[in-house]
């Protein structure tokens, strides 16, 4: 398919505010300002859609965006800014763990990390809750222009080792310079299909 419609849904915050109708999703966690919103915009080649933010931790809560009422992206609050106060931490707590455990067309959470950083003890802690839940744990580190590509390799093993990956996938990408794009697709259509839902992104020609 290609995709046609796709549409912001809402900002929730509790589960009386989650879209109803099943379609399946796939959700997308980690740090504030790790590049959430930025990879949904080049997975859809738009610009603007998912809502990027200069300011970090403002995204506190869960947005829904729906594809060709086919499925959905679901992009979590982010954790890890240091000025969010105790009480936001807990809200935060709050909002992430009612989602994540109650929602039965949930097929992956993927954890993204920045590729440049070691991850924090809370990239830890939330990579442990993904495979405790019993996904399968893919990574995506972003921001992979940032680095010389021969230091690339070097970052994942990095990040495998300190998030106790063992083979998990790691996709290195970039959203500014749309790197990746397409393995990140393929991932996607292979859950789709593991899960058995009959969809399947079309590759477009001389993309990377
Ligand atoms: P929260 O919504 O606060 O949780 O952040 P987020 O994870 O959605 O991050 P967002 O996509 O808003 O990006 C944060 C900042 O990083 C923005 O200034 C983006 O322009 C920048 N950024 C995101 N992806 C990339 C990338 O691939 N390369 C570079 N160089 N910058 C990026
Ligand atoms: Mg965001």
């Amino acid at each position: 398919m290609k995709i046609r419609n796709m549409e912001f849904l809402i900002s929730a915050v509790k589960p009386d505010q989650y879209p109803e109708e099943p379609l399946p999703e796939i959700a997308f966690a980690g740090r504030s300002n790790v590049g959430k919103s930025s990879m949904i915009n080049m997975l859809l080649n738009r610009r603007n859609f998912a809502r990027t933010s200069s300011t970090p931790g403002k995204t506190q809560t869960i947005n829904f965006y729906e594809m060709d009422h086919a499925f959905r992206f679901v992009d979590l609050p982010g954790y890890g800014y240091a000025k969010v106060s105790k009480v936001q931490h807990e809200s935060w707590g709050g909002i992430m763990n009612t989602y994540l455990k109650g929602r039965e067309n949930l097929l992956e959470i993927i954890q993204l990390v920045d590729i440049r950083h070691e991850p924090t003890e809370q990239d830890q802690e939330m990579y442990k809750w993904i495979l405790d839940a019993g996904f399968s744990g893919i990574i995506i580190a972003t921001k992979s222009d940032k680095l010389k590509s021969s230091q690339i390799q070097k970052q994942i093993s990095i990040i495998r080792k300190k998030l106790n990956a063992g083979g998990s996938i790691i996709i290195p990408i970039s959203a500014s310079n749309r790197v990746n794009k397409y393995k990140v697709w393929d991932l996607f259509n292979e859950i789709f299909e593991e899960n058995g839902y009959d969809i399947k992104l079309e590759r477009q020609d001389g993309t990377k």
